[in-house]
Formats: structure tokens, C-alpha cells, sequence
């Protein structure tokens, strides 16, 4: 490794130089990074990354939502390495292995038994692509074919792949690969913000589940299913809803006979407060997606729990009546295990009682943030935070994402505003000390970036 020898201080400089000429980085403008710092991460314990030099910066976004008990975390490490030394890889058609089996055996408890079998993939989007085509193949071997549309909400994002941008509505994502796209229809988003003089979250739920019985009164007989992320749609700018509107989508699903796909990729796994969010709603979907958190945020896992009533409509002797979907990594061992030591800290260190309690504390150190004459809309739920910025001036709103990620490098930060929607997403394991720091340098972040 010919970078151990290089002179102190240039070894971050020089894989930044090295990243930008060979790696095509995701999500990103390239050419942003000419003023936007590129920061090359040597290691990472708890909630902190490291650079080269030594620098830190607290992941208050948990790197993009998957980090649940810190980076390097000791019992996550030690399944690991032992699943390592037993199996690293099997195919999972045509053989099985403990991890897997073990995995879907606990989620499905977790369901209290409602979501009795997984299907496993790697990406969060692969896994939204095949609660889509399960759907979509149910109703076929069901003998109503013609159910084949796909229902998403104003604001949705659920993945980059054909089939899951097809039900995101984010312009930015979506837009540049229209014509690649089988239309989604699209109803209008829960999102408490858009509520009216006078009216509760309640009655802005009420009013988005109106929408959608509009729809489904006219054509329910040609909906597959309705797609929505519960109680927070993350990517659009943290929108966050009341549970009653999954609580009336359930209704609706069931009485006009369209299947409800939770898409629990960002909020599942404790995020906002329960351990699956449908929960704070009492129903379960007819699919739920799960990706990110599930392997601790330590290696590419999704799943696909469905019920077993979905599950028994494919059991055929026909082979094309079948879910003949694969990956080749599906259902791999080591992201099994990770995900099993995921569960067992949940069980063994009373993870969602404990984040009650931080998030209490996070929520009190950011009121000044809270309270600030630029902010509004300043919103909870479980451990997540947002607020938005406000910014008159057009060009200034245009770069406070970028801007505010410069700065907040600064101040010892990860954090990636969506447009003004500052968030805070951290890991689950902040002591007080971080707590303090990341409220205390978010609030210091904001106003050298407002004031610039
Ligand atoms: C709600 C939701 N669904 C799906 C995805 C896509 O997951 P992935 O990026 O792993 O494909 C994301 C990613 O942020 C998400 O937030």
C-alpha cells in the first residue's frame, strides 16, 4: 500500500484526486465538486467518520439513513467474523442456510405472524421492484389481470430503478428518464405542512385519504396496489404525516380490494419511534419493504415480508405461476447475520426505550433551532428531526444544500440538507456529550450559512 508511506497530509488530498478521476459518485453533479469538499473517510467508530488527518465529522445522517448503532460496532464486528469463517455466500435457490432462515423466522414474529414469508434482495429499490411485480403477478394468477396500475403519493421517492422511479414523484429524480417510465397515478401526500387555516394533521390525513377513495371508487378494478412511505416521506424533504392516514388507506385497501405496500426502506428498523412505523397506525401492508437499517447500515440487505394468503397464490405446479425473481446475492449470509445482530442489540439493549429518551434530549437542545426566525415547520418524529430554512433570495435557496454541507464539514458535521429541508437522522447511539455537539454545531452551521 503505497499510500501508507506518503508524507503526512496529503493522503486525504490524494484519494479525493484519485476518487474524482476514476469513481462516478452517486447522486451527485460532478462537476459540484469543484467547490464542494469531497471527503475521503479512512475509518469510522460510533458516530463518528475519520478522514486522513484525523478529522471528524458526526454522521448526523447515519450516511444516508442505514447506520443504526454507530460505525465499527463491536457485536455487529464479531457476528461478522464469525459468519465469515462459516459462510460467506450460498445461492439461495435450491439450498438454504441458517441466517435466512433465522432472519424471516424473526421478522415474521416481529409481524406478530401477519407477514409470514421474505423475499430477499440488496438494494432498497430492488426490493420496491418486487413488491410491485408480486403484486402485479397476484392479481394475474388471481384471474384479474387487468389489475395493473400502481397508485404512489405526491412527493413519493422509492428508489432509482425503472420500476421504482415510476413510482417516486420527485422532478430532480424522475424527469431526465420520463420517457423510460410506465405512468404511476398520483394522489395527494398527507403532509401535515399542507395543512389549512384551521385544520389538524388529522383532518389534512383525512382529506389525502379522500383523494385516494376518489380514485379507487373510479377504478379499482384496474389498481394493483398503492405504495406509500409511512409517516415520513424522507426523500421529498421529510414530509411527516398523522398514522390515521395509513389507518384509512388500510380501510380503503381492503374494501376496494388494491394491495397496500408499506415502503418502510428509510423509516423502519426503530426510526420513527416503533419498530416498523405502520405500527404507530395499527395495520399491516400486504407487502412491507425493508432495506438500510436492517444490517445495522453494514451491508447491502432488502426484504420483501408479505403475507402468507399473497405467498399461496404462486404455490402452483405451473412453474410460470411462480415468483421467478432473483439476485444473485439474494438473501446472502453475511448481510443475514448482520441483520440478525441488528435484531438481537433491539432485543438485548432496549433500543426504542432508549431512543425515546434521546430523542427527548436532541428535541430540547435544538430548540433555539427550533425557535429561530429563519426556520419553520420544525417537526419530529421518533429520531428524526427537520425543519426548513427560509431563504427569499432565489439564488441563495438554490445552493443552501451544498452550502450548508461545506459548512457543516467546518463545524465537524456530515449532514446533506434536501433543498432548505435541514434533517437530522443520526445513528441511535449519540451520547449526551454528541447530542449537545450535534445541536449546538447544526444551530452554529445554520447561521453562518444563513448569514452568508
Ligand atoms: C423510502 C425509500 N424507498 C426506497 C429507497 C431506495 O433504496 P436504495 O437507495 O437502497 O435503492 C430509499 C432510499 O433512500 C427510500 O428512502
Amino acid at each position: 500500500m503505497a499510500e501508507l508511506n506518503q508524507a503526512p497530509g496529503t493522503a486525504s488530498q490524494d484519494w479525493v484526486a484519485r476518487s474524482l478521476r476514476s469513481v462516478w459518485h452517486p447522486c451527485t453533479q460532478m462537476q459540484h465538486h469543484e467547490t464542494v469538499p469531497l471527503i475521503a473517510v479512512s475509518h469510522g467508530r460510533g458516530v463518528w467518520l475519520y478522514d486522513h488527518e484525523g478529522k471528524r465529522y458526526l454522521d448526523g445522517i447515519s450516511s444516508w439513513w442505514v447506520n443504526l448503532f454507530g460505525h465499527a460496532n463491536r457485536r455487529i464486528n464479531a457476528e461478522l467474523r464469525d459468519q465469515l469463517d462459516t459462510l460467506e455466500h450460498a445461492m439461495l435457490a435450491g439450498f438454504t442456510h441458517e441466517p435466512v432462515v433465522q432472519l424471516s423466522e424473526q421478522l415474521s414474529a416481529l409481524t406478530g405472524g401477519t407477514l409470514g414469508h421474505a423475499f430477499y434482495a440488496s438494494d432498497g429499490a430492488s426490493a420496491v421492484e418486487i413488491a410491485l411485480k408480486m403484486s402485479f403477478h397476484y392479481w394475474r394468477n388471481s384471474g384479474r389481470s387487468e389489475k395493473q396500475e400502481f397508485v404512489c403519493l405526491e412527493g413519493s421517492y422509492h428508489g432509482e430503478t425503472i420500476g421504482a422511479l415510476a413510482v417516486t414523484d420527485v422532478a430532480l429524480f424522475k424527469d431526465a428518464y420520463g420517457p423510460l417510465l410506465r405512468a404511476a397515478r398520483t394522489v395527494a401526500s398527507p403532509d401535515a405542512r399542507l395543512a389549512r387555516d384551521g385544520e389538524t394533521t388529522q383532518d389534512v390525513a383525512r382529506r389525502a385519504a379522500a383523494d385516494v377513495e376518489k380514485l379507487f371508487a373510479e377504478r379499482a378494478d384496474k389498481i394493483a396496489a398503492i405504495i406509500v412511505e409511512p409517516l415520513v416521506q424522507c426523500a421529498t424533504g421529510m414530509a411527516m404525516h398523522d398514522p390515521l392516514y395509513l389507518t384509512l388507506i388500510r380501510e380503503l385497501c381492503d374494501r376496494y380490494q388494491v394491495h397496500l405496500i408499506c415502503d418502510e426502506i428509510a423509516v423502519g428498523c426503530g426510526r420513527t419511534g416503533t419498530f416498523f412505523a405502520s405500527e404507530q397506525a395499527g395495520i399491516w401492508p400486504d407487502f412491507l419493504c425493508l432495506s438500510k437499517g436492517i444490517s445495522g447500515g453494514y451491508l447491502p440487505l432488502s426484504i420483501v415480508l408479505t403475507r402468507d394468503s399473497i405467498y399461496q397464490a404462486f404455490y402452483d405446479r405451473d412453474v410460470t405461476r411462480g415468483f421467478l425473481h432473483s439476485h444473485s446475492y439474494t438473501g446472502n449470509p453475511l448481510a443475514c447475520r448482520a441483520a440478525l445482530a441488528t435484531l438481537a442489540i433491539f432485543r438485548d439493549e432496549d433500543v426504542l426505550a432508549r431512543n425515546r429518551t434521546r430523542a427527548a434530549q436532541l428535541n430540547e437542545a435544538l430548540h433555539p433551532l427550533a425557535d429561530h426566525p429563519r426556520v419553520r415547520n420544525a417537526r419530529q418524529r421518533g429520531m428524526i428531526w427537520a425543519f426548513d430554512a427560509i431563504e427569499d433570495d432565489a439564488d441563495k435557496a438554490a445552493t443552501f444544500s451544498r452550502r450548508f454541507f461545506a459548512k457543516a464539514v467546518e463545524n465537524e458535521l456530515l449532514l446533506r440538507p434536501i433543498g432548505r429541508t435541514m434533517y437530522l437522522m443520526p445513528p441511535y447511539v449519540l451520547s449526551d456529550d454528541e447530542t449537545a455537539l450535534l445541536a449546538e454545531r447544526t444551530l452554529r452551521t445554520f447561521e453562518d450559512v444563513i448569514a452568508g
